[in-house]
């Protein structure tokens, strides 16, 4: 019975092997995935930082998950990880390394809208697609047909937050603050102003800082004197933690509520303001609490990684790989810029961390963006 039993064993397995064989399962099981070899510009030193460092650990745990399973899907990614310093001149020097040393199919970053807009033209006259995570200022992608983004401009965000505020606030008037020496805090500044101009808003006030600066003080009085609804701030998240603790210290009172763009998105405004951030309020491209099944998984398999939950700036990183993995399976080749750009601008309705994820005609992020106020220290929903 038994040797029975084992030759008809051996007989099927023998028929199972064939077919798999046939069917071309085996060998593709056991071929080595191809690598697709993709450069991170990355802020991990700098003004910057705060976002740099989450956006490497977003774009890791991707990576990790994507190389996993190379088996099956064929394509293991090499990240090449390098800082860009928060310096537009640092990031063309990482540019041309990665482009023309590294030799990658793909830049994923840079982080800051500024350096954006002079290393992408690098890529771009490369013929090498980038794609933005951070990047939220005006114009980025008109740079040229290689320059994608995923995350979602100052424009698609803030008339949004403005509205979300007249509405539930019904302030009349605020004072308006923004940084004057950076591509991205410019960029908010001028749609903050078109929004509030549109909702018959009044500025009391426009007051500026640049990167670095510690003490906003004289800022600060004269907007307190002037009495205003609101605070409006453009600000990356060092500059916006100094505004707000100081407001507050300066005696802005607490119902004065602030209102930041894509800047303040970083847990590091909670960890430098203090009590001070909480009610702040600000336009952002994702929140934690998406009850959206990948999401919720990401959510879960970032916190148990790095012991802190994600921000948006991770989510933004990790949607970034899957959209270059979505891309690369469809261009039939890890290699191959040109047919990666090609795949890449037909991204559509992907599942993504920020939700079905595909890119406008000008190659910037179409998802929905959401409006955010700072409750015990964590960005929650304050409307949509
Ligand atoms: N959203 C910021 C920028 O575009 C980080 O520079």
């Amino acid at each position: 019975m038994d040797v029975v039993a084992g030759n008809c064993a051996k007989k099927a397995m023998v028929v199972l092997a064939l077919v798999l064989g046939l069917s071309g399962i085996c060998s593709r099981a056991s071929a080595a995935p191809r690598e697709a070899k993709i450069g991170f510009a990355l802020s991990l030193t700098g003004a910057a930082a705060a976002y740099g460092e989450t956006q490497k650990d977003g774009a890791q745990l991707a990576i990790e998950e994507i190389n996993a399973r190379a088996g099956q899907t064929g394509i293991k990614i090499v990240p090449v990880f390098e800082d860009d310093a928060s310096q537009p001149q640092q990031g063309v020097n990482v540019f041309n390394r990665l482009l023309f040393a590294d030799k990658v199919v793909a830049i994923i970053g840079p982080t800051l809208s500024n350096t954006a807009q002079v290393t992408d033209r690098i890529a771009q006259k490369a013929g090498v697609p980038v794609l933005g995570i951070s990047n939220t200022a005006k114009g980025i992608t008109d740079i040229g047909n290689y320059v994608f983004r995923d995350s979602l401009t100052e424009m698609q965000v803030i008339p949004d937050t403005v509205n979300v505020v007249e509405k539930k606030l019904g302030i009349k008037k605020v004072a308006l603050m923004y940084g004057n020496d950076d591509a991205f805090t410019k960029s908010g500044y001028d749609v903050f102003k078109k929004a509030l101009r549109d909702s018959h808003i009044k500025i009391v006030t426009e007051q500026t800082f640049a990167k670095g600066d510690r003490d906003f003080s004289a800022q600060l009085t004269e907007i307190r004197s002037l009495k205003p609804d609101a605070l409006v701030v453009s600000a990356l998240v060092e500059e916006a933690s100094g505004i707000v603790a100081q407001a507050r210290r300066l005696g802005i009172p607490a119902s004065v509520p602030i209102i930041g763009g894509n800047g303040f998105n970083s847990p590091s405004l909670m960890k430098n303001a203090g009590k001070a951030a909480e009610n702040v309020i600000v336009g952002a491209a994702w929140n934690e609490s998406s009850s959206n099944p990948l999401n919720r998984a990401f959510v879960r398999a970032y916190t148990a990684k790095f012991g802190s939950p994600p921000d948006q700036f991770a989510a933004q990183a990790y949607a970034a790989v899957y959209i270059m993995l979505d891309a690369l399976k469809r261009s039939g080749s890890t290699d191959n810029p040109k047919a990666l750009r090609e795949a890449l601008a037909g991204v559509n309705d992907l599942d993504t961390v920020l939700g079905k994820f595909s890119f406008t005609p000008g190659r910037d992020a179409q998802c929905k963006p959401v409006v955010e106020i700072v409750k015990n220290g964590r960005f929650t929903v304050f409307g949509e």
